[in-house]
């Protein structure tokens, strides 16, 4: 279906129903290397606690295969199409009042599961089009939180080196201060430029 810096993507059926299914690049790496497990695990128990119609909603997660080889997959639900893609498809031929009308609900959608997140002290920290999916009925759902971070206080930022996406960076992150929930609605503002303009 696709791929990021992290892993590629691939359509599945388990128990009669279409999934995605969450590879990393290189499992054996994975296996080696404690800063990618932790990616790994971050994203699969932050995802594991979280139920919202416009977050991607997962399925299971498995680490060893039938044979007890070390087998890292994520498997969520079957997403349809990138934002970009929606907007190029969907969007742009459309007439001005329903462009508006389409970029409303997309953006409402996604505002609503950014501030599920935070309300559950989750920083999503990669904010961005290529991590935004809608599903065959058009609701957008953010996805990939390889690079999450569960907040231990409302209030004070989540430290950490690096992470994220230049193009989509706030002023605080390109600086290389910590992510915080600001940094992530600065993200989803730019989102949204793009979407409505
Ligand atoms: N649930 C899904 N259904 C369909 N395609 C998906 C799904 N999840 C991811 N993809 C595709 O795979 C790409 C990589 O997935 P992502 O979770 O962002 O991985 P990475 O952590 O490597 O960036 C996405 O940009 C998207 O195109
Ligand atoms: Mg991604």
């Amino acid at each position: 279906m696709g791929s990021g810096g992290f892993a590629v993507v691939y359509r599945a059926s388990y128990q009669g129903t279409e999934v995605a299914v969450k590879e990393p690049h290189n499992p054996c790496d994975l296996e080696g290397s404690k800063l990618m497990r932790k990616a790994f695990f971050r994203e699969a128990n932050n995802l594991f606690r979280i139920h919202h119609r416009n977050v991607i909603e997962l399925v299971g997660a498995m680490v060893v295969d039938e044979e007890g080889n070390p087998c890292f997959l994520l498997v969520t639900e079957l997403l349809r199409r990138p934002l970009t893609e929606y907007i190029e498809e969907t969007m742009k031929p459309a007439s001005e009042s329903e462009r508006r009308a389409r970029g409303h609900v997309v953006m409402l959608g996604l505002a609503e599961g950014l501030a599920y997140l935070h309300s559950m002290r989750i920083i999503h920290r990669d904010i961005k089009p290529q991590n935004i999916m809608l599903d065959d009925k058009d609701i957008p759902k953010l996805i990939d939180l390889g690079l999450s971070k569960e907040k231990q206080s409302m209030v004070a930022p989540v430290h950490s080196a690096g992470g994220g996406t230049l193009d989509w960076m706030s002023p605080e992150k390109r600086r290389g201060e910590p992510s915080t929930t600001a940094s992530d609605v600065y993200a989803l503002g730019l989102v949204m430029m793009n979407v409505m303009t």
